[in-house]
């Protein structure tokens, strides 16, 4: 794969369609020279005039909707998809990038600067798929796609990337100060040197992870943290639903001289966490079961193991690989974090004390697509994913386009209630005794519990409930699991149900079999 580099030129166009204002600056042309970047124009970006009202207006918006800040494809030629891939505030801007849904498969997505008037500038032009981002602490500058913009916005491209799909940029095992991992969406992984923009490829993590040959691989996250590179791909395809084949995977690499290590083979669209407040890394998933939520507190070596959490899944429209885009977990208001997952908004605390989360609860459920998020100048600002044509497969749609959303972090109570569904077991062959991996029963009003057996039972089954209270999950000795109840079914009464009280909540539930049975148990929040 590596040996199919090609090398562009990375030629920065202004756009003149794109903001309907002529105060577009000046942009920075780059072209490699001996496997150099040189710049051939160096602009500084424009100062922050905010509050001279007599200078500019503010554009026109609609419910936090700007209509001047909206990515687009041409109509022409190829149609596929304008998603908005990543958003990264940065040197009083705001930078955004556009994707297609693959290399080659139309014009005119690129890369944006919003500056601190909502005026928006395209800086670049490209022809791929980037949903990457991050800052690199050491040499104070941003990735963002295949750039990296410096604390004064001057910008450079990583040429030999302009013709893959990057799906997320992490920090380096072993050479943090100058080097970066980039994970391509296909599968490779390389090293870059955000000094001299080189790239060498590593990995073809299909082969590494081994990817069966009919999975699409689908890699959306990469992440390190605790001594470990850990990656997710999102493969979920219907041979994943019905068990045939497992496409999906999170996994993680501690460096030079090890293996790959296989943590889960079903799909995985996001992993992150903070170095401080316990050190926990969270990865999210989904099976045919539920969401997925792993837990990973690295501070405390008496928890050094993956912790699994279930959560309802808000909508079925997210369970094939490429219905998900790129729900992700992003700090938007200090030291907590929003986490947008299969139609559902969670706060989610980055706090992990005692080998586990501690604080997840459901905000509101939405049908926007949110291949990312971020806070811009007191806002809320949620990217699109809105109109694709795809290859012409949407015959109603002419012109693919996102825009973005403005607006403020607690607006998002006032969308959707929360409600959802999902289970902690789907045709599953339950042991005996052995607990079920805790379901969040928090924040959601009307509860429902359904089992049945996937199988013929003689005699009854008695499936007990245990509930949760602090959130704890039973990581605390002295806060173990409560008993709530039983249901029971069995040849007469093969299907049962519990509905649980108005006004009765806990954190986690969980439920127990006392045989073994091969069944079915979900929750219907609503
Ligand atoms: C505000 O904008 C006007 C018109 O461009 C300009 O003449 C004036 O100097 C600006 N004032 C400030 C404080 O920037
Ligand atoms: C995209 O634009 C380039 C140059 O402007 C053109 O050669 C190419 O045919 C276009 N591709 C598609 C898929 O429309
Ligand atoms: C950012 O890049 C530009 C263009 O290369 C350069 O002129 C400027 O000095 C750089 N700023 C910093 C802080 O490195
Ligand atoms: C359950 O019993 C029915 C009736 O005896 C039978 O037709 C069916 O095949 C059995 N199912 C399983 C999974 O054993
Ligand atoms: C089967 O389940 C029902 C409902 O829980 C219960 O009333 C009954 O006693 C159980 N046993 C048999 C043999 O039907």
């Amino acid at each position: 794969m590596a040996a199919s580099v090609v090398f562009l030129v990375g030629l920065f166009v202004i756009c003149t369609t794109c903001t309907g204002q002529a105060n577009l600056q000046p942009v920075m042309h780059f072209h490699m020279k001996d496997g150099q970047n040189e710049a051939v124009t160096v602009p500084p970006p424009p100062t922050p005039s905010a509050g001279n009202s007599s200078s500019h207006s503010m554009p026109f918006a609609v419910n936090g909707i700007f209509p001047a800040l909206t990515a687009t494809a041409d109509s022409g030629g190829k149609r596929s998809e304008c998603g908005i891939g990543a958003l990264m505030p940065w040197n009083d801007h705001l930078y955004m990038v556009s994707y297609l849904s693959v290399p080659d498969a139309g014009n005119g997505t690129g890369l944006y600067r919003i500056d601190s008037s909502f005026q928006m500038t395209k800086i670049a032009d490209h022809r791929s798929t980037y949903a990457n981002r991050i800052i690199h602490k050491e040499t104070s500058q941003i990735i963002i796609g295949a750039w990296v913009i410096n604390s004064t916005g001057g910008v450079r491209v990583f040429d030999q990337l302009l013709t893959y799909r990057l799906a997320a940029t992490a920090e380096h095992l072993t050479k943090p100060e100058t080097m970066v991992y980039m994970l391509g969406m296909d599968g490779p992984l390389w090293e870059c040197d955000v000094i001299q923009m080189t790239c060498t490829q590593l990995f073809d993590l299909v082969k590494e992870l081994d990817i069966p040959a009919i999975e699409q691989p689908h890699f959306k996250a990469a992440h390190t943290m605790n001594g470990r590179l850990v990656v997710a791909s999102n493969t979920f395809q219907e041979e994943d639903f019905i068990g045939s084949q497992q496409g999906g995977r999170l996994a993680e690499w501690t460096g030079p001289g090890s293996q790959w290590t296989v943590l889960e083979k079903t799909a995985f669209v996001e992993v992150t966490g903070r170095r401080n407040f316990g050190s926990v890394i969270y990865a999210m998933g989904w099976d045919a079961i539920s969401v997925i939520l792993k837990v990973y507190d690295g501070r405390n070596p008496a928890y050094h193991s993956w912790q699994t959490y279930r959560l309802p899944k808000g909508s079925h429209a997210y369970d094939h690989l490429w219905q998900t885009e790129w729900p992700r977990i992003r700090e938007v208001e200090t030291e907590r974090y929003l986490m947008d997952m299969h139609g559902l908004f969670y706060e989610l605390s980055p706090l992990g004390w005692a080998g586990s989360t501690w604080g997840l609860r459901p905000v509101s459920r939405h049908l926007r697509m949110i291949p990312d998020f971020t806070s811009f100048r007191g806002f809320l600002v949620l990217g699109g994913n809105q109109v694709s044509s795809i290859f012409d497969n949407n015959v109603v749609t002419g012109q693919s386009q996102s825009g973005l959303w403005f607006g403020k972090t607690d607006d998002l109570w006032s969308f959707g209630k929360p409600q959802g569904w999902g289970g902690v077991w789907r045709r599953t062959a339950v042991k005996a005794h052995q607990p079920s991996d805790p379901f969040l029963m928090t924040g959601f009003d009307h509860k429902v519990l359904h089992v049945f057996p996937n199988q013929n039972v003689t005699d009854d089954v008695v499936v007990r409930i245990e509930v949760d209270v602090t959130g704890a999950a039973g990581h605390l000795p002295e806060e173990s699991w409560l008993p709530y109840g039983h249901v029971l079914f069995n040849t007469s009464f093969p299907y049962a149900y519990h509905v649980f009280p108005a006004g009765y909540s806990a954190h986690w539930v969980r439920l127990v079999s006392e045989a073994d049975c091969v069944m079915t148990a979900y929750f219907h929040y609503t």
